[in-house]
């Protein structure tokens, strides 16, 4: 069973989809810390109600925290802050970020805004390890949606939303599982 620790900033509903996928075992995997750097986020009520410990850590402490706290793996779920270069290579390969829009389109803040600006007339989400560039690591998994003409970035966030909690377990699973090997910029799924 693979210790996860989840990095959130906000909402968390990517965390609750990992949270439920971990209860009904369809995961096999045990998040044994939340790790914020907002002690406001609604994901610490997530975290609080699970008995997931959490911690208000600021992006500069990471490093000494997780090592630690030395998980198998580390999910970014929504969480806004830059990772330091030192704690993305004692982690390479074992953390993992969702990110809304299908990349390498659209990376960064607000990537459903910049999808629906540039006329983009499918979306999706994308799920990826994490490297020194800002959502530039190598694609676990990605999943469309459509754009419609008369979508506010409301609708088109919510519709992405949806895709992100399924991919996201999905993608997480895969690795509890052992199924993923990283080659260069390539994932394969064994
Ligand atoms: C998601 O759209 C995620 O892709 C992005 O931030 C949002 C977080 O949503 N990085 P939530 O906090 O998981 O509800």
């Amino acid at each position: 069973m693979k210790g996860i620790i989840v990095l959130a900033s906000g909402r968390g509903s990517n965390f609750q989809a990992l949270i439920d996928a971990c209860k009904n075992n369809e995961i096999h995997g045990k998040i044994t810390a939340l790790i914020t750097n907002n002690g406001e986020a609604q994901a610490i009520e997530r975290a609080q109600k699970n008995n997931i410990p959490v911690f208000v850590t600021e992006p500069k402490n990471l490093l000494s925290q997780f090592k630690k706290l030395n998980p198998d793996l580390i999910v970014l779920a929504g969480y806004m802050k830059v990772l330091e270069k030192a704690f993305i290579d004692a982690f390479r390969n074992k953390i993992i970020n969702i990110h809304p829009s299908l990349l390498p389109a659209f990376p960064g803040l607000n990537a459903q805004k910049q999808a629906l600006d540039h006329g983009a007339q499918v979306s999706g989400c994308t799920v990826h390890f994490v490297d020194h560039g800002v959502d530039t690591g190598p694609i676990i998994l990605q999943t469309t949606v459509p754009v419609f003409s008369h979508d506010t970035v409301d609708d088109l966030s919510a519709r992405i939303l949806e895709k992100e909690h399924i991919t996201l377990v999905q993608a997480v699973k895969l690795f509890c599982d052992d199924k993923l090997v990283v080659q260069d910029r390539n994932v394969y799924i064994k």
